[in-house]
């Protein structure tokens, strides 16, 4: 199946021992760390903004795990800079969010960023045809964003099969990645649909098993598929 990439997101870590408790993560064999931007407007909920990944910035640099930037905000191109300045290695954008999709991809490569788009459980695939050539990821929400903990949305795993034949047909290298409610137990559901990052926020770091166990556990059902 190839490697899959698993990408905490740091919504459900400790935010009074941010760097500490994503480090457990990348030591237990983690790649990349998810970071959720929202601004109470886009979604219901605010979190962080380009300061949380400034402070991720030498985590990055010691590890090389890839700071992957999830903007659940409005006006994304307003912040863009900010982001890139903070040192996100990817930005990823709503679709619902941008009205002028192709300049907004265009301005993060400008950047030196690499440019993911992002659709909510409602958004058809169809959104997506005429940008996914300039694009480095494509992220298919599995729950409607906003908050962490939330249940996986059975008809994604249709969803991201026809996101996968999409992908293939213009360039098999863009990364298919999922994002909501994505635990052990559906992982490899989500990968045989054809998905190769997963992001998962209370699936390692809530409950009261050690972010390594949590890790294990994921790499655990990865490993035999
Ligand atoms: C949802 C966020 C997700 C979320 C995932 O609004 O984009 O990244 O934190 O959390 P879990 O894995 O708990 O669903
Ligand atoms: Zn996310």
């Amino acid at each position: 199946m190839g490697n899959v990439i698993l990408a905490p997101s740091i919504l459900s870590a400790d935010f009074a021992r941010l760097e500490a408790h994503a480090r457990e993560a990348i030591e237990a064999g983690a790649d990349w760390l998810h970071v959720d931007v929202m601004d109470g407007h886009f979604v219901p909920n605010i979190t962080i903004g380009p300061l949380v990944v400034d402070a991720l910035r030498p985590l990055r640099q010691q590890t090389g795990a890839l700071l992957d930037v999830h903007l659940m905000i409005e006006h994304p191109d307003r912040y863009l800079a900010d982001f890139a300045r903070a040192g996100a290695d990817r930005l990823i954008v709503h679709a619902e969010a941008c009205p002028h999709l192709h300049r907004t991809v265009q301005a993060i490569r400008e950047l030196g960023v690499q440019p993911g788009v992002a659709l909510n459980p409602a958004t058809p695939l169809v959104m997506l045809e005429e940008i996914l050539p300039d694009l480095d990821l494509v992220l298919i929400m599995s729950v409607n964003p906003g908050f962490g903990g939330q249940a996986y949305i059975p008809g994604s795993t249709a969803k991201i099969g026809r996101a996968r034949q999409m992908i293939n047909a213009v360039n098999p290298q863009i990364w298919l990645e999922v994002d909501g409610g994505v635990k052990p137990d559906n992982a490899a559901e989500i990968v045989q649909a054809g998905a190769n990052v997963l992001v998962a926020g209370s699936a390692i770091f809530g409950g009261k098993n050690p972010v390594a166990t949590n890790v294990a556990n994921f790499r655990r059902v990865l490993a035999n598929l």
